[in-house]
């Protein structure tokens, strides 16, 4: 079944929130809070070993029951079920959305053009297995016979930054196998990436959804070239292995059959870690760590797909974000996890965000006439509180911000971790409340502050806070609870794709600067400039002035 095709600024609920949005502008979270003490009771949602306070959000009860009649009105539950059914609703590219069925158990049924997937799901499952268990215990060696030491990722977009993102993220369970990333066509990070490598047990995975892929191919070709300096090309069957849907081109790129782990074109560049090409990922924290990710997604997934909109924790947040996003007029959300091991989050999010719903067109086919994507950053806390909180606490711009945060560290350092913690607390409560003229004017009494250097200054100490947060306050920093919560993101972008009427899982715009990027390479070796505009004109005759001194 398609998605259904509603323009969401037509429908009842959104004229409501317009109208109701008159009211809230203005609204005061402190007020909200001193009025009913039982506000974070109503507003937050537990699941497992997530507490999900969106409390601190510029929202009562009406808001909510009007953005889920939003959800009603564009038939979310519908969609829902199309998604996890298999449905084809990536219409734009003909094809299912299913992720979702990588971490599905292998009793499960999901139906593609009238066959059930998971048994081949399963069986890739198994080879990674097999193959990671191998490398890791030493029985797979590399062309003199000595065990590896090394895995380089060759891949970019959703064959990096996911792999990337998760290794980092479970850096504490890694294996002796230190695992690099390789993204950039820049030759100055390959070269960088390859240092101190010795060929003769070092591991490449290319990983590569279609295997075309310019940056990917020049790196691979790259490490292979520097892998020839020191094997010949009967050893490359020892040492490259890919993942790809594209068996031909990776057979042609000198890759063996049985070295190519597939993925299939229903599983989204964005979201395919949970495929094989999480197999960096599998050789970094050994298979059973990377399988319990799975299972993590996979029950964020039922959640998802189960629970009642209003306890629903990617429903919600989806919700709250459109409430910001299509009435507040917020043009960004930042996402602070207060762990270092989630450095990456932000980035990767950025690709599974962005990507999916940068969109002008919606469903109908026509420009939409309302405010679609989030343009998502972040940074850990506590670094992030000294460099850009500032513009968050009192800057002009709305930034609804979520928090994510651990009970318990995983080094034991309990003194660190309460001290992280405690700005985790302080800094959503200091948004909430900003700081009042009786706060600063004790500030003042206590340090002698007074007169004429009092009154300047406190236009600029006094602020009036009322900035949202959501708090995800998790138990530990477990590869289950890693996976749910990037599943918890993954469905709060098709919540968002729906309501905003989009095609969330194409990404035409990237294809066009892929395109034209080639056709200028081709004007780079040849050294003739083709018709441009005349500043992409001026400033390549300029590059090529120089380039062939
Ligand atoms: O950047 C566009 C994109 O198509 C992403 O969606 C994808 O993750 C990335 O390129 C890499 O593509 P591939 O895995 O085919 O090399």
């Amino acid at each position: 079944m398609a998605l259904q095709n509603t323009n969401p600024s037509g429908t009842v609920a959104w004229q409501e929130l317009r109208a109701h949005f008159a009211d809230m502008q203005y609204a005061s979270m402190q007020d909200m809070f001193a009025e009913d003490g039982n506000r974070s009771e109503k507003f937050h949602i537990k699941w497992n070993d997530f507490l999900v306070d969106y409390s601190k959000n510029i929202v009562n009860q009406k808001t909510l029951h009007l953005l889920q009649d939003l959800a009603k009105e564009v038939d979310l539950s519908g969609a829902i079920q199309s998604y996890f059914g298999g449905d084809a609703i990536n219409r734009t590219e003909g094809r299912a959305v299913l992720h979702t069925a990588l971490r599905a158990p292998a009793s499960a049924n999901v139906q593609v053009d009238g066959q059930n997937v998971i048994p081949e799901v399963h069986a890739v499952k198994n080879n990674i297995k097999q193959f990671t268990d191998a490398v890791i215990n030493g029985d797979r060696k590399g062309h003199t016979g000595k065990a590896f030491t090394h895995v380089v990722n060759i891949g970019i977009g959703g064959s990096d930054l996911g792999p990337a993102m998760v290794t980092e993220a479970l850096a504490y369970y890694q294996n002796h196998l230190d695992v690099r990333f390789i993204s950039n066509v820049d030759g100055d990070h390959v070269m960088e990436s390859l240092k101190g490598l010795n060929p003769e047990t070092t591991l490449f995975v290319i990983v590569s959804k279609t295997f075309t892929t310019q940056e990917t191919l020049s790196n691979a070709t790259t490490a292979k070239e520097w892998f020839l300096q020191h094997a010949t090309q009967t050893d490359v069957a020892k040492h490259f292995v890919a993942v790809s849907t594209n068996l031909k081109n990776v057979t042609e790129f000198g890759i063996d059959k049985e070295n190519i782990f597939p993925m299939w074109d229903w599983v989204g560049g964005r979201f395919s870690l949970w495929s094989a090409v999480g197999l960096s990922i599998a050789l970094a924290v050994g298979y059973d760590n990377f399988d319990k990710l799975l299972q993590g997604a996979h029950s964020m997934d039922e959640h998802f797909r189960t629970a009642p909109h209003d306890q629903n924790i990617p429903v919600v947040l989806g919700l709250l974000s459109i409430w910001y996003n299509n009435f507040f007029g917020a043009e960004s959300e930042a996402l602070i996890p207060y762990t270092q091991y989630l450095q990456k989050l932000a980035p990767y999010l950025q690709q599974g965000i962005m990507e999916s719903n940068g969109k002008s067109v919606g469903r109908d086919g026509y420009p939409v006439n309302y405010q679609t994507g989030t343009i998502i950053w972040g940074e850990p806390g506590t670094n992030s509180q000294h460099a850009f909180f500032q513009l968050i606490h009192q800057g002009t711009k709305l930034i609804p911000t979520d928090f994510i945060g651990f009970v318990k560290p995983l080094h034991g350092k309990q003194d660190h971790h309460d001290k992280l913690m405690s700005n985790f607390f302080a800094q959503t409560e200091a948004l909430l409340n900003g700081k009042t003229e009786e706060q600063v004017q004790a500030e003042f009494d206590a340090k002698g502050v007074t007169g004429e250097q009092a009154d300047f200054l406190r236009p600029f100490k006094v602020f009036r806070g009322n900035k949202p947060t959501n708090t995800l306050l998790i138990d530990k920093l477990t590869p289950e609870a890693l996976g749910a919560l990037v599943a918890l993101y993954e469905h709060k972008i098709f919540v968002q794709g729906v309501i905003w009427n989009i095609f969330s899982y194409d990404q035409w715009g990237v294809e066009l600067g892929k395109q034209l990027a080639n056709s200028i390479l081709g004007e780079i070796n040849s050294g003739e400039v083709k018709a441009h505009d005349s500043s992409t004109t001026a400033l390549l005759k300029a590059f090529l002035a120089k380039r062939n001194k």
